[in-house]
């Protein structure tokens, strides 16, 4: 069995990490490579994290590079079609929801070759989201569908995808998260901030609904002020919110690696760094995907800045709650953790670090190699 394994930024490298691990235990039925679209290329958002996860690196770049969305998407299906008639494959396998995710399948399913999508079934129902695109243009277009929980296998079924090509096999991104976590919690980084376990907040935020939009970033910086006169908070930049930020002219509200109203502003984090300081934190505050299901795991707080959710088992189940973007809303969410408002929760079905050896032995199986 030949296959491509395709990662583009950031968000997809911890997901890929497991299954190609799962697939060197089967070395004499799986022959695979890895590409990198290039999507991310900023070493801090994708070379450091080959290092911390022990990935390979890629067989292939493509060099892609940032774009509008048709400039990247086209970018990257122009490039992985010449390695898809080059390398052959009997199947190609993309994780998640970025462009890349998408652009690669379209690709493939062009050229014949079977798909599998790792992560397919969330649904935001958000179609302002760039994401809820991708998702709905590759689970339609996939051959196998890979599952985290059991909202996505709804989802699925009810735009009528046929039972055989649903399988529900937990989560990948934990599988990484379990495997590191021990790892992860023997490095010592709070020092560096004066920091104490459970007395300081994690943030992250880059959707372009939350960063593109000056009154909106205005308010949302404004609410982690007022949080920070009382918790500090670790907050790694993402290059969009910092391109962002001085666009519009509000770094006075964060500058670069100082400590100003509590609010500690860095380059973005590697994998182990940003987990150990999750796994310690008092609350998470955050608009990314991944985090709500990395809380939920660590029973840390989650307050997610959007105003919908394509992960809904990490509120039903876990630890997450949606507060949108507005002020006085993120200000509330976090007044009702820090009176100890939001309980642990528990960790959903299958999320127990086996994803990807369910995902191998599924392909073996159906493949019928
Ligand atoms: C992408 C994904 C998003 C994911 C996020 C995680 C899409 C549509 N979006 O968003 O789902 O949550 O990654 O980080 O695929 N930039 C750099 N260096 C880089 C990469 C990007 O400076 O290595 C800057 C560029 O100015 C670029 C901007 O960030 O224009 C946006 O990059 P892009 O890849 O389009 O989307 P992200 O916002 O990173």
């Amino acid at each position: 069995l030949r296959i491509v394994n395709v990662v583009g930024a950031r968000p997809n490298f911890m997901k890929m990490a497991p299954i190609i691990e799962a697939m060197n235990r089967y070395p004499e039925r799986i022959r695979h490579i890895l590409v990198h679209t290039g999507q991310h290329y900023d070493e801090k958002m994708s070379r450091a994290f080959f290092n911390d996860l022990g990935m390979p690196r890629p067989d292939i770049d493509l060099e892609v590079g940032s774009g509008s969305h048709a400039e990247q998407t086209a970018r990257i299906m122009v490039e992985f079609e010449k390695v898809c008639l080059r390398e052959k494959p009997d199947l190609v396998i993309v994780v998640g929801d970025v462009n890349s995710t998408m652009a690669c399948t379209i690709t493939a399913k062009k050229l014949g070759i079977r798909v599998a999508h790792v992560e397919a079934g969330l649904r935001s129902r958000d179609m302002n989201m760039p994401e809820e695109i991708n998702r709905l243009c590759t689970d339609v277009l996939c051959d196998y569908l890979f599952t985290t929980d059991r909202f996505a296998n709804e989802n699925l079924r009810n735009e009528g995808v046929p039972e055989k090509k649903i399988f529900f096999v937990g989560n990948v991104m934990i599988d990484t998260l379990l495997k590191h976590r021990e790892m992860a919690s023997r490095l010592n980084l709070m020092d560096q901030w004066g920091l104490e376990p459970g007395k300081y907040a994690t943030l992250t935020l880059h959707r372009p609904s939350n960063v593109d939009d000056r009154a909106t970033l205005e308010g949302i910086l404004e609410a982690l002020s007022e949080i920070a006169r009382d918790l500090p908070i670790v907050f790694p930049i993402h290059p969009r919110t910092r391109k962002m930020v001085e666009q519009f002219g509000l770094s006075h509200r964060l500058s670069n690696g100082n400590q100003v109203r509590g609010i500690w502003v860095t380059e973005p984090l590697g994998y182990l760094e940003f987990l150990h300081l999750n796994m310690n934190a008092r609350m998470v505050l955050t608009d990314s995907g991944g985090l709500q299901e990395e809380t939920t795991v660590l029973g840390v707080p989650c307050i997610t800045l959007r105003e919908n959710t394509e992960r809904p088992i990490t509120c039903e189940e876990g630890t997450n709650v949606i507060v949108g973007n507005r002020k006085e809303n993120i200000l509330a969410a976090a007044r009702k953790v820090l009176q100890g408002g939001i309980s642990q929760g528990k960790v959903p079905e299958k999320w127990d670090g086996k994803a990807a050896e369910r995902i191998v032995k599924a392909l073996l199986a159906v493949e019928d190699l």
